[in-house]
């Protein structure tokens, strides 16, 4: 039982859901702990295939809590640089988890709430969702983040937003490509995230561990030897697995493979 998260498991999807609404699902400590937490228990659980974030109330996240922020700052340097490690490993465990994660956006998500979008392998919000990098105005930096906005938008759109701190659109997150869909409501997101959910269920689990690998490795690399003879490994090494076999020879005998429930 978590404090601050609610979470569920249904047909092969874990829903996280921050339940922070009344601060708008900041992150304070106690979150950030729970979250890591969850993500371990979601990648080791072999009935999750695919998970999804989501939030309660009227706000996606309000980033980092400022209480808490301000908080550490005054604690000694080893708890202060424990703490802010904790910011980093949270989202390095929804970024690097085993499978695939799906940001339901709802409401304003800022500073670390556009991290945590940003982490997510596929994002959807509601067209009338604000997003904005404030940390500079706050006399911060927009530090933990960094690494996954910088891939989810570029460095040329990093530039920008987390320089100005101005706010932006849900279209413009849309054109930059922080999320990729926008949607009319929240009755849309959830037909919107059941689509994805749909498309990643019928995908071979270990495949798809595989793909997030494979594009971690080779995502801002050179064209190397290196990564040419790392991705020959790669396919090589899958294309004998049961899964691979099984996926292979479904396709060949018409038939679904056997990670398609009811099949
Ligand atoms: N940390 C701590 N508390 C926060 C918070 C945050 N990141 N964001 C909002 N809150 C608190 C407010 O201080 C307020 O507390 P109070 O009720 O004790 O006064 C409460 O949540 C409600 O916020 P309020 O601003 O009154 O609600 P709103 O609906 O007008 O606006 C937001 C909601 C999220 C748009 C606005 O609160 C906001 O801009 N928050 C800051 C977001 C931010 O810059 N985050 C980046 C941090 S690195």
């Amino acid at each position: 039982m978590y404090g601050n998260l609610i979470t569920e498991v249904d047909r092969g999807v874990g829903i996280v859901t921050l339940n922070r609404a009344d601060r708008h699902n900041a992150f304070d400590d106690q979150t950030i702990v729970e979250l890591i937490d969850v993500m371990g228990a979601m990648d080791a659980n072999p009935d999750v295939r695919v998970v999804v974030l989501s939030s309660t109330g009227k706000s996606f996240s309000a980033g980092a809590d400022l209480n808490w922020m301000k908080r550490a700052a005054g604690q000694g340097e080893e708890e202060n640089l424990r703490d802010a490690r904790n910011l980093a490993e949270m989202l390095r465990r929804i970024a690097q988890l085993s499978k695939p994660t799906v940001a339901r956006v709802q409401g304003p998500a800022y500073g670390g709430g556009v991290g945590v979008v940003a982490a997510c392998d596929i994002a959807i919000a509601t067209f009338d969702t604000q997003f904005a990098l404030t940390e500079v105005k706050l006399g911060i930096i927009p530090s933990a983040i960094s690494p996954h906005v910088i891939a989810a938008i570029g460095e040329r759109y990093a530039r920008r937003y987390m320089l100005t701190a101005e706010r932006f659109s849900a279209a413009e997150a849309y054109r930059i490509g922080l999320v990729h869909e926008m949607v009319a409501d929240e009755g849309a997101l959830d037909d919107a995230v059941g689509v994805i959910v749909d498309s990643l269920l019928k995908n071979g689990p270990r495949a798809l561990a595989a793909c997030k690998s494979l594009i971690g490795a080779v995502a801002g690399r050179p064209l190397s030897a290196e990564i040419i003879e790392d991705t020959a490994q790669r396919i090589a090494r899958i294309r004998g697995t049961e899964e691979a076999q099984e996926g292979m020879a479904s396709f060949l005998e018409k038939r679904k493979p056997n990670w398609i429930a009811g099949n």
